[in-house]
């Protein structure tokens, strides 16, 4: 038996961000020798949302990039383009065929992102679970790490892999194999700087809410210098009155290396004006190495290309297979 496979991905839409960083990629890198790891830009998901065809390819890059700066080792990590394994998109058909429609209407981010599109909603942004069901599902995952909004997804995919199995398969032979999510307990929800009840994301339209990885110091400096706070002398986690105090505290404590006891004796007594240079330090410190690296491996010519190329060739090994065991079990058998 090999070591259990896990899966997972990011869009390639605007900058990579703390949340992503602290409820992904590190805990990616955290794990990976335990695991046979496949981790995807998903490009295909990309446009789900009005998108710019010029800044595409440019933002697919600086995610691969950004996951091997991170620290995603190549000895026990694929790193590959989502559109480059064409597996994605077909196995997506077949599972669109057996999934209920109010299935997907049902989905948290689809209600929240459809209502800021109001009437331009694409079939893609209903569509978008399965294909994500499809990445999963394409590499017989037994691991799925991930922030804690994409819990719902991921249950998604375990319905809809189990509907598979029930419909053409069988007990002794499932035709796809069920996914567990893997959330952590810290950093799994990262809240915006601008207001500590949002989930930092992408999509927010102030800069200001959130860290990007490659944000250079003084934009860190600017943005933390700014970010909410209040006027309660003495920093504590849990308080439900002071949700910036928590997620700021959370953030240095995960990017310290430190543990939520010592964080909270340390700070206990700290004023903002204090605390607010201590965090812009540790962040800046925490993502030098990231930013040294990333600008080391775009400065190779050809070397992402040749890592892509790679990781494609290694999942179309596995995708396709599955692939084709699932349009057996639906009778696509015309031998030619
Ligand atoms: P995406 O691109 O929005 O986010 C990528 C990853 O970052 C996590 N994340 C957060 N974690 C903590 N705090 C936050 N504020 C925060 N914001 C984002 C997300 O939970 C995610 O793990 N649908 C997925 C991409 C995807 C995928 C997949 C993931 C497509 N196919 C297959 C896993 C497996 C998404 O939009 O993530």
């Amino acid at each position: 038996m090999g070591k259990p496979r896990v899966f997972s991905g990011i869009q390639p839409t605007g900058d990579i961000h703390l949340g992503n960083y602290l409820g992904a990629i590190r805990n990616w890198v955290e794990g990976q020798s335990n695991y046979e790891n496949f981790f995807c830009v998903v490009d295909l998901h990309a446009i789900t949302v009005s998108h710019d065809p010029k800044a595409l390819a440019a933002d697919t890059r600086k995610v691969a990039a950004l996951y091997l700066a991170c620290g995603i080792d190549l000895e026990c990590a694929s790193v590959f383009v989502q559109s480059h394994v064409s597996a994605h998109s077909e196995l997506t058909w077949l599972l669109n065929c057996i999934t209920p429609l109010n299935w997907l209407e049902d989905m948290v981010q689809f209600k929240e992102k459809a209502v800021k599109q109001a009437e331009n909603v694409g079939t893609g942004l209903l569509d978008y679970p399965v294909l994500m069901a499809a990445d999963i599902l394409l590499y017989n995952t037994d691991k799925v790490p991930v922030g804690e909004d994409q819990k719902q997804h991921l249950e998604l995919t375990r319905d809809i892999a189990a509907r598979m199995n029930y419909l053409y398969g069988s007990e002794e032979n499932p035709v796809l194999k069920l996914p567990e999510p893997m959330i952590r307990a810290e950093g799994a929800r990262v809240m915006s700087l601008t207001d500590g009840t949002r989930k930092m994301s992408k999509s927010d339209p102030s800069e200001l809410s959130r860290i990007n990885l490659l944000d250079p110091p003084e934009t860190i400096q600017q943005k933390i210098k700014r970010c909410k706070t209040d006027s309660v002398r003495g920093l504590t986690f849990d308080d439900s009155e002071r949700p910036e105090c928590h997620n700021l505290l959370t953030l240095y404590m995960i990017l310290s290396n430190q543990t939520k006891e010592s964080v909270t004796q340390e700070c206990a007594e700290m004023g903002w004006g204090q605390f607010k240079p201590l965090l812009m330090e540790t962040m800046i410190a925490a993502l030098k190495p990231i930013q040294d690296k990333y600008q080391e491996i775009m400065a190779e010519p050809g070397y992402l290309e040749s890592v892509l190329r790679q990781g494609r060739q290694n999942a179309e090994a596995i995708a396709n297979p599955t692939l084709a065991r699932v349009k057996a079990a639906l009778g696509y058998s015309i031998p030619l």
